[in-house]
């Protein structure tokens, strides 16, 4: 088994990336220590803030969020940083290559629980002649990423990485530190019988995405002649990692709960570094209207619709919009 440096020096990922995707790395270790505390750890639990989502924070999103802050901003390679949890960027070395955003903590809902967690990160160069606190330096579409990623803090701690050369799958060794190269290339199958969505919006959802999941529950009954069956982790990194190892369609779509909110997940730290795996893997990720990757961002925390996963079943909902 490879560990995760020499494995990127063979894709030709240069130093200072490496030793960037080092440094965000040793926080996911830190992380991944503390979930696995549990209880012990003193991190479970709700503040009483709330952050620009509207969202209460879990204690463990705080902690998290500093972390991350706080490795990447000293490691001298970024320039500036995003987070869920931060208002604005933030700004870090003048002369930093890179600029960073990451969703610290996905599916806080699932903390209180023990069930799964991760953290989503995506990586892209400063564009020149921008200073580091400048907001516009994220306004770049998720074809600009140099590398992205999740972290999944499930029974072992995974991470899914992707520099444009493949999606790949690391374990962490706790006994060692060190993450190790577990799968290499992986692959969505184009077709699949498993879809995820959260079934209780049904009732706010647009006409084609109701008449798309109303033909999947009919099941061999129906149009599509076959039994479908249904996940929901409340987790991207649980739903996406699920679709990464054995197939199917995710999506969370545009519904209308609340009028100036059509969307849930975020651009720029959640779907962008999540689409960019998914198409290294050969699925596709879209919204109704095309693929979420060329999407110009208008600020850094907008919402997106997500539909994503095997590229046939992709296909297949797509055509519910035509
Ligand atoms: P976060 O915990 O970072 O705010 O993200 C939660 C997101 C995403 O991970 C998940 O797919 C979705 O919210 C779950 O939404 P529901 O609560 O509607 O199931
Ligand atoms: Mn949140
Ligand atoms: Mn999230
Ligand atoms: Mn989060």
């Amino acid at each position: 088994m490879q560990r995760i440096a020499p494995a990127l020096r063979e894709d030709k990922v240069p130093l200072d990336l490496i030793s960037l995707i080092k440094t965000i790395l040793a926080a996911t270790k830190e992380i991944s220590f503390r979930v696995g505390q549990g209880q012990l750890s003193d991190v479970l639990g709700s503040t009483l803030d709330e952050n620009i989502q509207g969202e209460v924070q879990k204690q463990l999103d705080v902690v998290a969020n500093q972390l991350f802050k706080d490795i990447t901003l000293e490691s001298g390679f970024v320039k500036a940083i995003s987070s869920e949890e931060e208002d604005t960027s933030v700004a870090g070395n003048e002369n930093g290559k890179y600029i960073v955003s990451f969703d610290p903590l996905d599916g806080s809902s699932n903390i209180e629980i023990n069930s799964l967690i991760g953290t989503i990160f995506s990586i892209m160069e400063a564009p020149e002649g921008m200073s580091a606190d400048n907001p516009d330096l994220f306004k770049q579409p998720g074809t600009a990423q140099v590398c992205a990623g999740y972290v999944l803090y499930g029974p072992s701690t995974m991470l899914a990485l992707t520099t444009g050369a493949g999606t790949h799958f690391y374990t962490l060794d706790k006994t060692h530190g060190s993450y190790m190269l577990t799968e290499r290339n992986v692959q969505i199958s184009p077709e699949t019988s498993e879809f995820a969505i959260n079934m209780s919006n049904q009732r706010f959802w647009q006409a084609p995405m109701q008449n798309y999941i109303n033909d999947l529950v009919a099941g061999s009954d129906g149009p599509r002649e076959r039994n479908f069956n249904m996940r929901w982790i409340a987790a991207m990194v649980g739903d996406v990692h699920r679709v990464l190892v054995r197939g199917g369609i995710f999506t969370y779509p545009a519904d209308n709960r609340n009028p100036n909110k059509p969307n849930k997940l975020r651009l720029m730290y959640e779907a962008n570094p999540m689409s960019f795996l998914v198409e290294q893997a050969g699925g596709l990720s879209v919204t109704s209207e095309g693929r979420i990757m060329e999407i110009q961002p208008t600020d850094i925390h907008q919402r997106v619709e997500v539909i994503l996963g095997a590229k046939n079943e992709v296909e297949k909902c797509l055509s519910y919009y035509k």
